[in-house]
């Protein structure tokens, strides 16, 4: 017992020294580990890692590469429906703000199970940027009824009746920890828009990402949100082409404040823009940031995020299988039901189609005999005719007797 903590010291001075061989030794080497982290990251948050199942209701019910692709299926495991081209996206201009040095903090206003709010915190992580914070909103209970009195554009909205739109924050907590990012640097902020935005303790934002479909849900963000964006800050539209009250609230921000965007498509679904530098600030952010070399003790903390990234993708990719599995095993257990069912019936036939036989054949062996009967019938009516028109004295005079007895017997 007393050996224990020595050997494990000494496990740990092992495990540190190969670890520190695995160093990167320039930064192209260091950039390669921190992309592969976050490809890693991206694969598995999409689903793509373990081709993770829609849920249902989406449509397709094997996986669909193309759909998870522009983020057209729901996931059934996954943490977040937008799809690989858009979490890609997100993460090019996370580091996009990380590498120009917009200041501020990243929201993500719509977040179901979290999955793009734990790529901007992994991004953070993987560039060891340690003063911003991820905020995380939303109601944790889907989406909100429509107002349609304050908000016409939303009348008829069945948002609020997705029950698989609702995730809740101890939910979404988890899957924070699952990618063992949950820290003091993500922030939740749970109930509706209108009433966590305006009064949240957010400073500047450099990224906001909007994805709450309803046109309310959308202004209200803008409303709360926008003016905390610094200039050469990113703002994403998740839904601007698949849901029009989305793209109509931001129309009317724009229109109404005088902000004419320059819009860039992502995926034929979401937008984005960046919002203009004032005047002379744009000659401040024309120098771009230079990549810093990261301490030794920032890449082992990677590498350990890395393997335990990979064991919990092992972990994933075998629930995959199971679940894969037990998709394939209900099936064949109706099979082998129906199989078994079908086995009973014909031979019930077969017992059926034996009786039928057997009762053929009695009928066969009845007919027979009441032809023989017949037969025999017929004989002995000849034979009574050839009695009674003999004209031999030996047979008709018995007959004759017998005709006189029965004669007297009816006189009596
Ligand atoms: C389409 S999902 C977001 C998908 C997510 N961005 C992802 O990465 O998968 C929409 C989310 O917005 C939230 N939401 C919509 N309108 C809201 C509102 N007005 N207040 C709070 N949450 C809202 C819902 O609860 C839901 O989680």
């Amino acid at each position: 017992m007393s050996h224990q903590p020595c050997n494990q010291g000494r496990a740990e001075a092992v495990c540190r020294n190969e670890a520190t061989a695995l160093i990167p030794h320039n930064l192209e080497e260091w950039q390669s580990i921190r992309d592969s982290y976050l490809e890693l990251m991206q694969s598995f948050l999409t689903g793509v890692i373990c081709r993770d199942l829609p849920l249902i209701p989406s449509g397709s019910e094997t996986f669909d590469l193309e759909l998870r692709e522009n983020g057209l299926d729901w996931p059934s495991q996954a943490f977040t429906m937008i799809g690989v081209k858009r979490l890609n996206n997100l993460r090019i201009l996370t580091e996009s703000i990380i590498e120009d040095k917009v200041p501020g903090d990243l929201i993500e206003t719509g977040v179901w199970r979290g999955g793009a709010c734990i790529l901007m915190r992994a991004v953070l992580y993987a560039h060891n940027i340690t003063d911003r914070t991820v905020w995380v909103a939303d109601s944790f209970a889907g989406l909100p009824p429509a107002n349609a009195e304050q908000y016409p554009e939303d009348a008829g909205s069945e948002f609020h009746k997705y029950e698989e739109l609702a995730v809740s924050l101890e939910e979404v907590k988890e899957n924070f920890r699952f990618f063992d990012l949950l820290d003091e640097q993500t922030k939740f902020l749970k109930g509706w828009f209108k009433d966590t935005l305006p009064t949240a303790n957010i400073g500047k934002l450099a990224l906001l990402r909007l994805d709450g479909d309803m046109y309310e849900s959308t202004m209200d963000a803008l409303n709360a949100l926008y003016p905390k964006l610094s200039p050469n800050g990113y703002i994403i539209i998740d839904d601007y082409h698949v849901v029009p009250e989305c793209k109509a609230a931001v129309s009317d921000y724009c229109r109404t404040r005088g902000i004419e965007p320059k819009i860039v498509e992502i995926d034929g679904v979401g937008v984005y823009w960046r919002k203009p530098l004032e005047g002379k600030k744009k000659s401040e952010h024309s120098v771009r940031f230079q990549v810093e070399e990261p301490s030794n003790e920032s890449i082992l903390h990677l590498y350990k995020s890395m393997v335990q990234l990979s064991q919990n993708a092992i972990i994933r990719l075998n629930q995959a299988i199971a679940e894969r599995d037990c998709r394939v095993v209900e099936p064949n257990q109706h099979q082998v039901k129906n199989d078994r069912r079908v086995s009973e019936l014909k031979q019930l036939l077969a017992e059926r189609d034996r009786q039928i036989e057997v009762l053929n054949q009695t009928v066969a062996e009845q007919e027979d005999e009441v032809m023989r009967l017949n037969q025999a019938l017929a004989e002995k009516n000849i034979y009574i005719a050839e009695i009674l028109s003999s004209t031999s004295w030996r047979i008709s005079y018995p007959v004759r007797f017998l005709k006189n007895i029965l004669r007297r017997v009816k006189c009596i």
